[in-house]
């Protein structure tokens, strides 16, 4: 979804792995399976990225070799997204290049969303696809995958209602500097636009201490960042005896030897409470950025959307962060053309982003999802009105970020950094707050490191710099 703020450095860093950064109980990974190899293509967010992560590490544990190419791969996995029709269209249009395939003697495999989504329905569209499974079941992999290396050749894991969360011992992380860690998955908001709570099933929080082992063994391995992942991060409800609040998970991961830096996502704004702007005050290994999505800026759309709050209850949270003793980075999604939404209720929405002035917009031409509520409203908005609308809020934001940017000229930021241009002595990374700087410096090697950066100039949607030291 990243669309203006969050410029993915990670090919820059060069995200293929080497093998001291897969985080294994048992780094003695069985050779029975020497010869095998698997291609894994994700879509979508970045949980799915994350859970990518854990199946890779699934595979790489029963003797599988990664390969870059689908071609090379006896094993060709697909982890999909359907949070928009666009996003789900994707899926079907890699598979049929892959019609062919099967015959050579390749499985193929469709994972997360549009596996859940679809079900069976995939066996009927692309016969030659052999595993078809949801996140939710995802811990049963090891299962399917024995199935699959046994010669079945139609094999699904498409429950829902399990209470566990998928915890692997062995997980293979693409970024060396920055480890995600999803705390809870699944969603029990019940938007009326989408898939999520129908794909990912209920919330399922992880608890407490199996978090904070797991902080304690990506710091031992060289992480210093990490990100807690959810689709609603700040309803994480610890399902153990000592029922942690997140806000006190927060300040515990932060407190693990070695973290220097805590980021969290998603937030939904009825479960943002005052306890995490106190936590984002005391402790400065917290980052200073929220990402805080308000979908409408029209009360009445908020209203058919149910995202259980106003604006003016969303304009308090705002309030709360923007009093906050640090300055804290907002950030947020928009959807526009639900159905319904009148020139009246967009007009809103501008001026929500007038007033608010965020750090950064994923925004998003309303898509309608199957199984959802939206569905089936009355009043769709043309997709010429929709895009009408779309460039407009782009545009107002285009604004907002240049002149918000442009006020943080001759300001130092500590850099963490993570890019190498192919330009000498450019280097990048992204600030506390989220922002990607790209900067100049003399040093030779710069990678994984924390730098002062001066800021000298700044477009809409990065900043530039030079190292200070
Ligand atoms: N149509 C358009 N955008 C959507 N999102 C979720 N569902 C839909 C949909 N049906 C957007 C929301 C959410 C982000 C991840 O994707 O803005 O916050
Ligand atoms: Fe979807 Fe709403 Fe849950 Fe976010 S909070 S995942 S938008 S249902």
């Amino acid at each position: 979804m990243a669309e203006t703020f969050d410029i993915s450095l990670d090919s820059l860093a060069g995200r293929s792995v080497a093998p001291q950064n897969v985080a294994s109980s048992n780094s003695s990974a069985p050779s029975h399976r020497n010869g095998s190899t698997f291609f894994l293509e994700t879509f979508g967010c970045q949980m799915n990225d994350h859970d990518s992560e854990k199946v890779a590490g699934v595979l790489l544990a029963r003797g599988y070799r990664q390969v870059e190419s689908p071609g090379a791969a006896s094993l060709v996995l697909y982890n999909t997204c359907s949070i928009r029709e666009k996003a789900a269209q994707k899926v079907f249009s890699r598979l049929g290049e892959y019609r062919t395939k099967q015959a050579a003697g390749q499985i193929i495999g469709v994972l997360g969303c549009v596996a859940q989504q679809e079900g069976q329905e995939i066996f009927e569209r692309a016969p030659w696809v052999s595993l078809v499974c949801g996140s939710a079941s995802y811990r049963k992999l090891p299962d399917l995958l024995s199935q699959l290396e046994a010669g079945n050749q139609r094999v699904t894991g498409l429950d829902t209602d399990t209470d566990e969360t998928f915890e692997t011992p062995v997980t293979r992380r693409d970024n060396p500097w920055r480890a995600y860690l999803t705390i809870i998955e699944g969603c029990d908001k019940a938007c009326a636009y989408c898939v999520v709570p129908y794909t990912r099933g209920p919330e399922r929080s992880r608890a407490s201490d199996s978090v904070l082992k797991e902080v304690r063994e990506l710091a031992n391995l060289g992480y210093s960042e990490v990100q807690l992942l959810g689709q609603t991060v700040n309803s994480y409800a610890d399902p153990s005896k000592r029922k942690m609040r997140f806000s006190d998970l927060l300040l515990a991961v932060a407190d693990v030897p070695g973290i220097r830096r805590v980021r969290f996502t998603t937030s939904h704004p009825r479960d943002f409470g005052a306890d995490i702007v106190a936590a984002l005050e005391a402790q400065p290994k917290l980052c200073n950025h929220v990402h805080l999505p308000v979908q409408s800026g029209s009360t009445r759309v908020l209203r058919a959307m149910t995202r259980t709050y106003t604006r003016d209850e969303y304009f308090e949270k705002v309030a709360m962060l923007r009093g906050a003793k640090r300055e804290i980075a907002i950030t947020t999604d928009i959807i526009v053309g639900f159905p319904g939404e009148t020139e009246a209720d967009f007009a809103e929405t501008l001026s929500l982003l007038e007033k608010v002035r965020y750090d950064a917009l994923f925004s998003f031409k309303y898509s309608p999802r199957p199984n959802t509520p939206s569905l089936s409203m009355p009043d769709a908005i043309s997709e010429e009105e929709k895009s009408r609308r779309l460039a407009i809020l782009q545009e107002t934001q285009r604004k907002i970020q240049s002149q918000r940017n442009a006020t943080l000229v001759g300001n130092t930021f500590e850099i963490l950094v993570s890019g190498k241009s192919r330009r000498e002595n450019q280097w990048s990374g992204h600030t506390a707050c989220h922002r990607v700087v790209n900067f100049a410096s003399q040093q030779r090697e710069l990678l994984g490191t924390y730098v002062q950066v001066r800021v000298t100039g700044a477009g809409p949607n990065s900043l530039v710099g030079e190292q200070v030291t």
